[in-house]
Formats: structure tokens, sequence, C-alpha cells
């Protein structure tokens, strides 16, 4: 399999939105409801590239197959060596180890960068996600109950957070 990793440009993001698009319409990993938008995902890619945030996508044959960001976990200024990253791989290409080089790299950015924390924001059933960010040393730290809805039904969110050495 021939791919490569690297920072998104603009003409990459009807690819990112793809991903994030059958998301939102078919799993809880992501809680909106609504499809989001060009204009939406070009907005956050100005936002990520004026704060320095890394936005990373993975190329196989001209497509996109997945991507990784990180972005502010909140907006007091005490926060600001806190990140909260998310991955997503096309399920075309789940299982093959993107995920791992994606989150590998997120991590090392946020090294380079100085940050001191990352914190991962899952949906309670995306037992997948969980396995996969323990493999990173992630521990879960929280269990929020009935934070969100979605499929008429209530999510539960669990924080799984890294402390970077
Ligand atoms: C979670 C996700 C990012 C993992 O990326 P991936 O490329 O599929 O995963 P990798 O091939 O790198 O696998 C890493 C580990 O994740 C876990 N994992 C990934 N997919 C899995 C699956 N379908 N079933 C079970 N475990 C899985 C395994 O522990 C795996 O390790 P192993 O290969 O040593 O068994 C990806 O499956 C995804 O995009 N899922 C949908 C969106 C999502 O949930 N994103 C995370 C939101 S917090």
């Amino acid at each position: 399999m021939n791919f490569t990793v690297r920072a998104a440009k603009v003409n990459d993001l009807e690819g990112i939105l793809e991903i994030v698009n059958y998301n939102i319409l078919n799993t809880t990993s992501i809680y909106d409801y609504e499809p989001r938008t060009l204009a939406q995902q070009i907005a956050i890619f100005e936002e990520k590239t004026t704060n320095n945030f890394p936005l990373l996508v993975i190329e196989i044959d001209q497509k996109i197959a997945g991507f990784g960001t990180y972005g502010t976990f909140r907006f007091k200024e005490g926060y600001k060596f806190t990140v909260e990253h998310s991955v997503y791989v096309s399920v075309k290409h789940q299982g093959k180890g993107l995920g791992k080089l994606l989150l590998s790299q997120l991590i090392e950015t946020a090294k380079k960068q100085k940050r001191h924390t990352m914190i991962a924001v899952i949906d309670a059933e995306n037992q997948n996600s969980v396995t996969f960010h323990e493999q990173f040393g992630f521990e879960t730290v929280g269990l929020m109950k009935e934070s969100a809805f979605k499929f008429n039904k209530w999510l539960d969110t669990v924080f799984m957070q890294l402390i970077l050495k």
C-alpha cells in the first residue's frame, strides 16, 4: 500500500469532509446531527492554520484515507498546554495501521509544540477507539453519563488522557 502522511491543503478538504460526514450520518463518533458543509470545513481549516494546530491527512491513490488533528481543549488561558485531538480513518482503510500512524504523528507534534497533555473525548460505545488510545498509553480519566443525545438515545462520553513526557 502506497501512502503519504502530510499536512492538509485546501484541496484535501472535500476528502476530509467525506469522512466527517460519513461519521456524522452513521456513527456516534461525532455528535453533530447535520452534515458539515465545505464552508464550515474551510473555516475549521483556517482556524487550525491561524493557531498553528496540525491537520494531517493520509493520502492513498490520490484520495484522502484519514486525517488527524488537534485543537483547543477549553478556551480559558490556563488550558493552553492541553489539546483535544481526533483521528478518523475511512471505513475502507480501517484496521490497517493508518490510525496509529496519524496518532503517533500528532503526539510527536504536540511534544514539539511543548503541549503538556492530550485529551480524547470518545463516545462510550466506541470501544475500538478506547482500545486504540490505550495502546498509546492514554488512560480513562472520566465518564460523563448521558452527556449527549443522538439517534434518539442518551450517550455517555469517555475522557482519555495522555500526559506528554
Ligand atoms: C478509531 C480509528 C481512528 C482507528 O484507526 P485504524 O486505522 O482503524 O486503526 P489501526 O489499524 O491503526 O489500529 C490501531 C488499534 O485500534 C484498535 N482497532 C482499530 N480498529 C478496530 C476494529 N475494527 N476492531 C477492533 N479494534 C480496532 C485495535 O486495538 C488496533 O490495534 P491492533 O491492530 O494492534 O489490534 C478508526 O477505526 C476510525 O476512524 N474509526 C471511526 C471514527 C472514530 O471512532 N474515530 C475516533 C473518534 S475519538
